[in-house]
């Protein structure tokens, strides 16, 4: 970990950047941010007490925020632009941010961003399976997807790291080939389907003649590395062996990152608390350990511990006492309590 504190804010997060704008800007390497959604709900922290002996603990719900907005969308929206263009100014070119949302106002944030950051600075729509048992509706369909949307500062200079998660039985299913050097599967190295234009050459390859898609000289090496698998009809693929590969590429559909629930491990009883690993996931595949994550909307930390575990410095804010006492005493269980400030704006 770098010699740079780790900082809390406790206040509005546009008075928490104000206060940080002389000596962060453009010193962010990523921003995520998981902010009101316009959900016109009020969210609590549900905490066990009194478990005496032979005694059922039993719940205390203290408030933590409200999204409700008086002056409706066009006031959620207003305090959205502030707050993104503010948040603009301390990202790095090379950086990046992430704004997690739901149905409720993504479509309407992200012309937001459009403004700010630029279209052409988008960069995915993620969609994340929050929940498993989505609420039964008596009109239409149960939302069960939250939605991240991800803008470069300048897409040119920005770079993410390939994201794998572990196989399961349908990825698992087309490794149906076996060799003495293990298990495989079969990748195409003649043209498919559109790829096959009249303007790709054709060419003789041991016996064969096909729109190949890689040159002669890397199908001889591929060939004299055993790599090539000849069917029954002398078509040639790829072999790609199961254990050269980390695990499946993560597309922007993540299925895999299971929600918090009563019974995980890191449930702190924040209504809206986002798991560890999805946390994680973002961090790693756009920033390297030192580099600098903000979060200015924190809730329970999520983003300072992923932050934290993987060697990055991190700097979050939220308005609400209770979310702050909650993210410090969490940051304090991992042992982090010692390389953090905080700071009451
Ligand atoms: C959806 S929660 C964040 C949950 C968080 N990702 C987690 O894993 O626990 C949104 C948080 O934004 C905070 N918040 C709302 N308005 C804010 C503002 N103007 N400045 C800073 N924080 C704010 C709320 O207090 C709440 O804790």
């Amino acid at each position: 970990m770098s010699s740079l504190r780790n900082l809390i804010l406790h206040g509005d997060c546009l008075d928490a950047m104000k206060h940080l704008q002389s000596n962060l800007e453009e010193k962010l390497q990523l921003i995520y941010i998981d902010p009101p959604y316009f959900s016109g709900t009020d969210y609590s922290l549900k905490k066990k007490r009194g478990s005496k002996k032979n005694q059922a603990p039993h719940l205390i719900e203290e408030h933590t925020y409200s999204d409700k907005w008086k002056g409706g969308l066009s006031e959620y929206l207003e305090f959205m632009k502030e707050r993104l263009i503010a948040m603009k100014s301390l990202l790095r070119e090379e950086g990046s941010i992430w704004v997690h949302l739901d149905f409720h106002v993504s479509h309407y944030v992200k012309t937001i961003m459009d403004d700010i950051f630029g279209y052409q600075n988008f960069v995915n729509e993620i969609i994340w399976k929050r929940t498993n048992s989505p609420k039964a509706q008596s009109k239409g369909f149960g939302s069960q997807h939250d939605v991240i949307l991800l803008y470069a500062v300048d897409r040119p200079k920005f770079r993410t790291k390939a994201v794998y998660r572990n196989h399961d039985e349908n990825s698992l299913k087309p490794y149906s080939y076996h060799d003495d050097r293990g298990r495989f599967r079969l990748i195409e190295i003649e043209a498919q389907g559109i790829q096959r234009s009249e303007s790709r050459k054709q060419f003789e390859w041991r016996g064969r003649t096909a729109p190949y898609l890689y040159r002669k000289e890397t199908l001889d090496e591929w060939w004299e590395n055993n790599i090539i698998y000849t069917s029954k009809n002398r078509r040639y693929s790829k072999k790609q062996y199961l254990e050269d590969i980390p695990g499946v590429q993560v597309s922007d559909l993540w299925l895999d990152i299971p929600p918090i629930q009563g019974a995980s491990k890191e449930y702190s009883g924040f209504l809206t608390q986002k798991p560890i690993a999805l946390l994680r996931r973002v961090i790693e595949s756009a920033t390297a350990p030192g580099d600098i994550v903000g979060d200015f909307f924190a809730g329970s930390g999520t983003t300072a511990i992923a932050a934290h575990q993987i060697e990055r410095n991190w700097i979050i804010c939220d308005t609400t006492k209770v979310a702050i006492d909650l993210a410090s005493s969490r940051l304090a269980d991992i042992d982090a309590d010692d390389s953090f400030d905080t700071i009451v704006l």
